[in-house]
């Protein structure tokens, strides 16, 4: 396995598995309640109007629901959604196709929006606002601009960074959501919910140790909840309890706090290498031998959700909760060591 188990952007191994775990419609998606609750609304006044939904961009951390809530919009809306992504339309052509295929009301959705190309992005402002699409026939002095319309359609963009998105573009979403981390309820019921799909028992106990230490993200609560049938089928009984739960985390190096390897490797470079901060992300990223981006956008944002790092003026800094994790004491001139 050379991927990171706990990295909650989606691996091959989830993009099967995770197909028939997706709800369909929004009675079957768990929490978010005021993202459910508004997106209830902003549907049933498209339907009323007869009009296509206003655009709408989703923001938050890998693997809590964007693509799937975006699915189930379409799903409600009786509209066909097409898929795609931010590095996926390397040219305007791309986008020119990808706009003039869809029909009234279709749904166009571009995960990681934020990664769009410059010439691509400014091609979409047209299309969002006025459902036209500006493109150039031929090339040098012969060169003829040509207006393509398009039908009035809606934009769902999705980022894990809303930090890095132009404010033109932003600017031209109606909607946005935010999407936060789920609870710990919320997680067991969907952890209760992907166990009764797949036919694996599950306790009380053992769906709720799942739930505490998958980060919040419901996608890798799914996953651990796999990989611990697989612990139960060889060493258990077959039913995730609470025994053989704690076996299998203990196992993939899941800690109590839901933090695995890599995570106390950022931590403890913090701490150790860089004297508990402050220090820039490329810092880190470099020590750790990680992407920039990965970090940020990744790692980083449950370490500072769940209260280890903190993001100050001058760089990310291992917080006393940290300190406590591993057993470090300050000494007086706010040295560690
Ligand atoms: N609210 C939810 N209720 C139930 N399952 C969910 C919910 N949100 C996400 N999931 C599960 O987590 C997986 C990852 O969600 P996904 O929509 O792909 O996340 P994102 O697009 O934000 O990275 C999905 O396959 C789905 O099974
Ligand atoms: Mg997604």
């Amino acid at each position: 396995m050379d991927e990171r188990f706990l990295n909650s952007e989606e691996q091959n191994e989830d993009t099967y598995f995770e197909g028939g775990l997706r709800p369909q419609y929004l009675s079957g998606y768990i929490g978010q309640r005021s993202v459910v609750d508004n997106i209830k609304i902003y549907i049933e006044a498209a339907k009323k109007n007869d009009r296509q939904l206003d655009h709408l961009l989703l923001a938050g951390p890998p693997g809590l629901g964007k693509t799937t809530l975006s699915q189930i919009i379409a799903n409600e809306l009786g509209v066909k959604i097409t898929v795609t992504s931010g590095p996926a339309i390397e040219k305007k052509g791309d986008l020119a196709g990808l706009l003039t295929s869809l029909k009234e009301k279709d749904i166009l959705f571009i995960d990681e929006i934020h990664r769009l190309n410059a010439s691509v992005e400014e091609s979409l402002y047209s299309a969002m606002e006025d459902y036209f699409f500006d493109i150039m026939l031929g090339e040098g002095a012969h060169a003829k601009s040509m207006r393509l319309p398009i039908e009035p359609f809606t934009l769902i963009g999705a980022t894990t960074k809303t930090g890095s998105l132009s404010s033109p573009l932003r600017d031209r979403f109606q909607i946005v959501f935010r999407m936060d981390y789920y609870s710990v309820e919320e997680l067991k019921e969907i952890v209760e919910r992907s166990a009764e799909i797949l036919k694996i028992s599950t306790s009380t106990d053992g769906a709720l140790e799942i739930a505490r230490r998958s980060r919040g993200t419901p996608r890798i609560a799914n996953r651990i909840l796999k990989r611990i049938r697989d612990f139960a089928d060889i060493k258990g009984d077959g039913t995730i309890d609470l025994d053989i739960t704690k076996y299998a985390l203990d196992q993939m190096e899941i800690d109590e706090d839901g933090l695995d390897q890599m995570d106390r490797t950022i931590l403890i470079t913090i701490i150790d290498s860089f004297n508990g901060g402050p220090v820039g992300v490329e810092a880190i990223a470099a020590s750790v031998s990680e992407e920039k981006r990965t970090l940020e956008e990744v790692y980083e944002p449950y370490l500072i959700k769940s209260g280890f790092i903190a993001r100050t003026q001058k760089g990310r800094i291992a917080t006393e909760k940290a300190l406590e994790k591993f057993g470090i004491k300050k000494t007086g001139q706010g040295k560690l060591f």
